[in-house]
């Protein structure tokens, strides 16, 4: 790295000054700030989980039951990561809803606007992905309606569905898709897509002011 770059690379990691009306708190909530609080705490929790879930059809539920109950601390994290995983749907939801009402999605920030409705979308996902990992007979119904639902898209349906929630019977390589998707595919895309979430946020000029 050059002299200059690093200089920059530097300035970059001071914050910006933000015009204080964007930076009062009555104008954003911090909406978007506590969804990216929510998304950290579950990486952290998610990865500390991962240490003893078994993604296998014949072991998932008993590896959540030991979680819960026989490992030190597993009722804390595993609920930790069940609410704030809750709480991250809502904030997005009420982030996305205070971005409409301030009129902030107009240009220029209209594309950081479609990058904010994939990452809802993603959300939801990885929020739903979370609650078949269970494995539990809610999740197996759940699946099995949302596996239905996702054929039905027209010419395409069984091969979504397949890549979505894999095979139509109850095997390994279901139980092995959900796990690969919540814990590898869905994170790593939101990481990305929050990166360039917050970089859009600068080049359009930071935060918008009221109307
Ligand atoms: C993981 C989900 C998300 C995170 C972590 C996130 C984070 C943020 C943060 C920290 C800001 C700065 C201002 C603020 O806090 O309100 C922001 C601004 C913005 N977000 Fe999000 N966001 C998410 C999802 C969304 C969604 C679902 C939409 C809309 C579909 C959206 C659209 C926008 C837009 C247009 C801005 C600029 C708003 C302005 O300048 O006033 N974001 N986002």
């Amino acid at each position: 790295m050059s002299k200059g770059s690093f200089a920059a690379f530097l300035a970059h990691l001071h914050p910006r000054a933000v015009p204080e009306p964007a930076a009062k708190v009555r104008f954003t909530f911090c909406l978007g700030g506590l969804a990216l609080w929510m998304f950290l705490l579950e990486i952290v929790t998610g990865l500390l989980l991962v240490l003893s879930y078994v993604p296998s059809s014949s072991a998932a539920y008993e590896s959540v039951q030991t979680i819960t109950h026989a490992a030190p601390y597993g009722f804390f994290i595993r609920n930790l990561h069940y609410w704030c995983g809750q709480a991250m749907v809502i904030f997005v939801a009420l982030h996305m809803v205070r971005v409409f009402v301030t009129g902030s999605f107009g240009p220029p920030r209209s594309f950081n606007w479609v990058i904010g409705a994939l990452l809802l979308a993603l959300t939801l996902l990885v929020d739903f992905t979370g609650y078949l990992l269970v494995w539990d007979d809610r999740g197996l119904w759940a699946w099995t309606i949302a596996r239905n639902l996702a054929q039905t898209v027209p010419l395409v349906g069984s091969g979504f569905a397949t890549m979505l929630f894999g095979p139509s019977e109850v095997t390994e390589m279901v139980a092995l898709r959900l796990y690969v998707w919540h814990v590898i595919l869905l994170p790593l895309a939101m990481t990305l897509l929050v990166a360039w979430h917050f970089w859009r946020i600068r080049k359009d000029g930071g935060i918008s002011g009221p109307l």
